[in-house]
């Protein structure tokens, strides 16, 4: 256990750096460690167990006998009381929200003023949501020829790996094991190796909760090492995962050996399409939100933004008046409105992507570099005049890089939206609903918001086209990825 250095921080308590395997706190096996570190500070905030292929073994072995035993407490446990186990785990979250928010902030560095207003809010209600379905995930009697009684059960797939990133480490818990625990599957998470410490906090409540040993293990460390011992493992039935399109593809490859099921929720490249008849002051804080929303590190960001001819110059003027003011800074200022990029790989990788635009003939309005001179911030930046075919178009950013593309009517917007590889999310501005209905039908992307961008709910599904991922979550259809169908058939003679 380390104790939290950030002099900030009102809630000081040691932390759980240790692997969670059959409800007991573990060293690795390898009895390595890797260092966490706070992106806002680069200082090392603690040193985490860093598991490996004989910790997912051992991690894999305690779900597979907790899924497995038919006298055990998961087994044996009703749906309903899977619910009310949910939903006290979802109670104290709430009751420790202040402090999982300042550990979020910590870890990731998102402004604290986001970790609880957004990522606290949304992970109790994913839970919550969850926690109804329980007791009404149910088969169906079905009318088949001959003199039959046909029947389906919905059962759980069995064990499940789980593969999250660093953008909104609690929350992908809560997508995560929300539908997988309420179906009644046993889970083995690797949280990101850049944010470790707020699953493994979750960790510590849902024993509080009572989640049987077994049934919730987590093992911190790296995606080639225990990432990919977990995609191998042969009594792993299933794998989520939400990352890199380019991790997806390995994933998948790897999967196959042992066929198990994936779904995948990956890269973007979102069109954001303001029109002229659009709300204007809407439109714009909209976009803005949209794309520097969490540094820009959201999947479904809104990173390609047209503008229709006629209200181009007006919306980039507002734009850039708007980013120049923006404050970057501590993240624990409840002030600060953008905090640093996650660590210093993507802090590089985005600002290659701003020599890129600025060698590319884009025209840099706003930004174009790094704050300050420690942590990984880098400037709000705006490119104009961005082109389909450049890098800036094209590529996945993940960072506070917005390009602005014109555009003159609605097929050729529709036709340039659809010019990339991904399909996760798109927005468009009007104040006429028909064009708006219209368009949305068209796009292809698992998600379109209409005058709004980035709202979520668990009750709502997401997921993307294209390469952008495989499957659903969230909503009703996020239990599809945990279900197996059993058709029962009895003759009536
Ligand atoms: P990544 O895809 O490498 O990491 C995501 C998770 O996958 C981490 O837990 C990592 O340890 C694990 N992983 C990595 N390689 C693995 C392997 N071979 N087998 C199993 N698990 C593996 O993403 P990274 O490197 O953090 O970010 C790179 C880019 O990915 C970002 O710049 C961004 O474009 C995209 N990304 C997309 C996210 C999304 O929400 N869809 C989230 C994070 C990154
Ligand atoms: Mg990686």
């Amino acid at each position: 256990m380390a104790t939290v250095t950030e002099p900030r921080l009102k809630t000081r308590r040691a932390l759980q750096t240790k692997l969670l395997i059959d409800g007991q706190w573990r060293d690795s096996v390898s009895g390595k460690t890797f260092a966490t570190v706070n992106p806002a500070t680069e200082e090392v905030i603690a040193e985490v167990a860093e598991g490996d292929a004989a910790d997912i073994d051992l991690a894999v072995k305690a779900a597979r006998r907790a899924f497995d035993d038919q006298r055990g407490a998961w087994r044996k446990m009703d749906a309903r009381d899977r619910g009310h186990l949910m939903s006290r785990l979802a109670d104290l979250i709430e009751e420790n929200k202040d402090e999982l928010a300042e550990l979020e902030s910590l870890d990731n560095g998102k402004p604290i003023n986001e970790s609880r207003t957004a990522d606290l809010p949304l992970v109790i209600d994913c839970f919550r949501y969850y926690a109804g379905w329980a007791d009404k995930i149910h088969g169906q009697t079905i009318p088949i020829r001959g003199n039959y009684f046909c029947y389906t059960w919905r059962e759980p797939v069995g064990v499940a790996g789980q593969i999250i990133p660093w953008n909104f480490p609690m929350l992908m818990v809560a997508w995560k094991w929300g539908p997988a625990l309420a179906m009644g599957c046993t889970v083995v998470l690797k949280p990101a190796e850049q944010t470790p410490l707020t699953a493994l906090r979750m960790g510590e409540l849902a024993l509080e909760a009572g989640y049987p040993p077994g049934v919730i293990n987590i093992v911190p460390g790296f995606g080639p090492t225990a990432g990919a011992a977990l995609v191998a493992h042969p009594e792993v039935e299933k794998i989520a995962f939400t990352g890199s399109t380019e991790v997806g593809h390995v994933i998948m490859k790897d999967a196959a050996a042992t066929l198990k099921r994936i779904t995948f929720e990956l890269g973007g490249k979102s069109p954001n399409i303001v029109f002229a008849d659009a709300d204007m002051e809407a439109a714009v804080h909209g976009s803005l939100f949209g794309l520097y929303f969490n540094q820009g590190q959201c999947c479904c960001a809104g990173s390609r933004l047209f503008v229709q001819d006629k209200a181009h110059d007006e919306v980039v003027e507002k734009l850039a008046a708007i980013v120049k003011a923006r404050k970057l800074g501590n993240p624990f200022d409840p002030a600060t409105e953008q905090g640093p990029q996650v660590d210093k790989t993507q802090f590089d990788r985005i600002m290659s992507y701003i020599e890129k635009g600025k060698s590319e003939g884009a025209r840099l309005v706003a930004g174009g570099e790094r704050h300050g001179d420690k942590g990984y911030f880098i400037k709000p930046t705006i490119f104009d005049n961005v082109k389909d075919e450049m890098a800036i178009a094209r590529e996945e950013i993940f960072g506070p890089v917005l390009s602005v593309l014109r555009f003159s009517d609605i097929d050729e917007v529709v036709e340039r939206g659809h010019m990339t590889e991904y399909g996760l999310a798109a927005a468009v501005w009007t104040r006429d609903i028909a064009k708006a209905h219209a368009i949305a039908r068209r796009l292809h992307a698992g998600t379109v918001w209409v005058n709004c961008y980035d709202v979520f709910d668990a009750g709502a599904p997401f997921g993307g086209y294209k390469r952008s991922g495989i499957g659903r979550e969230l909503g009703e259809r996020g239990l599809d990825a945990y279900t197996e169908v059993k058709t029962v058939t009895v003759s009536l003679d």
